[in-house]
């Protein structure tokens, strides 16, 4: 069950105005690491608009999430720079350790999600990864394997 307080902190932060919706739901992105469907229905009902609004909000905005992330978000870069480096190796490496598949990118104990994205900007590093907000160069499936594991301890 999710804590109701941390949501009425943030909708507080926003004097519980409804033109503040979506940094409202940045920040409770932020907490939950996703939007959990009662508590959308929860910022409706307390900025007085309909639950389809704020869904509707939710799934315009590719930055949101409506599906548990987990604690580190490991991206690997698949830009052209990356790809001929090897990062589809690095994904299966990934998908391998983490027992991960095309469809089913989270960790069932919420602890790695794993993306992909397209030109980090540092394609120099190539093949680059990205955990959470660190930045990683030139990576190896072997030096893949170790990161997971420092993350994991
Ligand atoms: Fe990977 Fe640019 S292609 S960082």
């Amino acid at each position: 069950l999710h804590n109701f307080s941390k949501v009425c902190e943030i909708l507080d932060k926003f004097d519980r105005q409804p033109s503040k919706i979506i940094p409202i739901l940045q920040a409770v992105q932020e907490e939950y690491r996703y939007l959990p469907e009662e508590i959308m229905t929860f910022v409706a009902t307390s900025l007085g608009t309909s639950p389809a609004r704020v869904f509707g909000i939710a799934t315009f905005y590719s930055h949101f999430s409506l599906e548990p992330k987990g604690k580190y978000i490991i991206k690997v870069c698949d830009g052209t720079a990356c790809h001929v480096k090897g990062s589809s190796g690095l994904v299966e490496t990934i998908q391998r350790e983490l027992n991960l598949s095309e469809k089913n990118h989270t960790t069932d104990d919420l602890l790695f999600t794993l993306e992909t994205v397209s030109c980090l900007g540092a394609c120099g590093l190539a093949p680059a990864v990205v955990i959470n907000d660190k930045v990683y160069g030139q990576v190896s499936k072997q030096r893949m394997k170790e990161l997971i594991t420092e993350y994991k301890t």
